[in-house]
C-alpha cells in the first residue's frame, strides 16, 4: 500500500469499502472485529489491530477550518494519541524554511502528518521527504478524506455504493475530483452538472475513465442532472482563496444552485449533501439544506469516524 493519502487513488477498491466498513462499525461501536472479518475475507492479513496509544498527530493548515481539524484532533485522542496544531504563521513553510527541511523534522517527532495547503505539488513533495504517512486534509487538487466521509455516508443510507445514482452540481473544485474518483473507484454512478467554464479538467476525467469506463457523466442541463439521482451534492462556487471572483461567478452558476424548483423535477426521494462551510442563497438555499432530506451533518460527523480508520490503517501500515 502507499504510505501517503494524498489522492483517493492511493488506496483501491477494497482499501476503501474495508475503511467505510471499519469506521461504521466504531461509529456504532460495534466491534471492530465485525469490520474485520468482512476484511478478513477479503483477503487482508489478520496483523492489525485499531491502536494509536502514543502516536502523534501533526497538523500544519494554511487555510481555516472547523470539521478538519477538529476531526482530526478528535479522531487521534480517540485512538489513544495526541497532536500538535500548526498554523501557516507559525512554520511559514517556503519563508522560514523549506518544504523539504519540515518535512524530514517532523518525521523525526510524530507519526503522521495531515497537511492543508493549497499546492498539490507542494503537498506531493513534503510527502517525499517524510518518512512517515502524509495525509491531504485539503489541497487545490483534492480533498479525498471528505470524499471518503462522503462514500461512508452513502453506504449507511444505501447500504451499497454501487447501483447509486449520484448527481453533483457547481464547481469542480477538489471536493468533486475526489468525488469523481472515488466514485468511479467503487463503481459509483458519478454526474457532474456545472458551467462548462468551470467543469472537470481532463487528467480527471482520464483517472475515472481509467478506473471504470461507466461510472462519470459529465451533464450540461440540470434537470436531467437531478432527475434520475439518488443523491444530490453542491459545494461553494469559489473556494478558499478563489472567494474575490465570486460576484463575476454567480451569473453562471445560478442555474446549477440546489434548490426547491430543480428539486421538484421528481418525485424521487433525493438525499442532499454538501461538504460544509455551505454559502447559503449561493450553491443551495436555505430551504434545501434545512430539509429533511439534508445529511449534511451526518457527512461532517462521518469525517471523525473514517479519519480514525484512515489514520489507524497508515499508522499500522496494513
Ligand atoms: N468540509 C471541510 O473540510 O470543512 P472545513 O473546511 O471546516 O475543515
Ligand atoms: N471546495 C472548498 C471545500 C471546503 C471544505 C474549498 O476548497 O474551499
Amino acid at each position: 500500500m502507499n504510505k501517503d493519502f494524498l489522492s483517493v487513488s492511493d488506496f483501491n477498491k477494497a482499501d476503501v469499502m474495508h475503511l467505510i466498513r471499519l469506521a461504521i462499525a466504531m461509529k456504532n461501536q460495534t466491534s471492530w472485529k465485525t469490520a474485520w472479518d468482512e476484511n478478513y475475507a477479503n483477503g487482508y492479513s489478520k496483523s492489525h489491530d485499531i491502536k494509536g496509544r502514543d502516536k502523534h498527530l501533526s497538523l500544519i493548515f494554511d487555510k481555516p477550518s472547523l470539521r478538519t481539524r477538529v476531526s482530526f484532533e478528535r479522531a487521534m485522542q480517540k485512538l489513544g494519541g495526541s497532536s500538535t496544531f500548526l498554523s501557516k504563521d507559525e512554520i511559514q513553510i517556503g519563508k522560514r524554511e523549506e518544504i523539504k527541511d519540515v518535512a524530514r523534522t517532523l518525521s523525526k517527532m510524530t507519526d503522521v502528518i495531515a497537511i492543508r495547503t493549497t499546492s498539490h505539488n507542494d503537498l506531493k513533495e513534503f510527502a517525499n521527504f517524510s518518512t512517515v504517512p502524509v495525509i491531504n486534509a485539503l489541497s487545490d487538487l483534492e480533498h479525498p478524506c471528505q470524499a471518503l466521509a462522503d462514500l461512508m455516508t452513502i453506504y449507511e443510507k444505501f447500504g451499497k455504493l454501487d447501483d447509486v445514482n449520484f448527481t453533483y452540481l457547481g464547481d469542480a473544485n477538489n471536493v468533486s475530483n475526489s468525488l469523481a474518483i472515488a466514485s468511479s473507484l467503487v463503481g459509483m454512478s458519478f454526474t457532474f452538472c456545472g458551467p462548462i467554464e468551470f467543469s472537470l479538467n481532463d487528467i480527471i476525467i482520464d483517472q475515472c475513465h481509467k478506473l471504470n469506463s461507466d461510472s462519470l457523466q459529465i451533464v450540461d442541463d440540470p434537470s436531467l442532472a437531478v432527475k434520475d439521482a439518488d443523491v444530490l451534492y453542491t459545494d461553494v462556487w469559489a473556494s478558499m482563496g478563489d472567494e474575490t471572483s465570486i460576484e463575476e461567478r454567480r451569473p453562471l452558476f445560478l442555474p446549477y444552485q440546489l434548490n426547491s424548483d430543480l428539486l421538484n423535477i421528481t418525485n424521487k426521494k433525493q438525499f442532499i449533501m454538501h461538504c460544509l462551510p455551505a454559502k447559503r442563497g449561493n450553491e443551495i438555499t436555505d430551504e434545501v439544506i434545512e430539509s429533511e432530506n439534508s445529511i449534511v451533518f451526518q457527512q461532517a460527523e462521518n469525517r471523525l469516524w473514517i479519519q480514525e480508520a484512515i489514520m489507524n490503517k497508515l499508522i499500522n501500515r496494513y
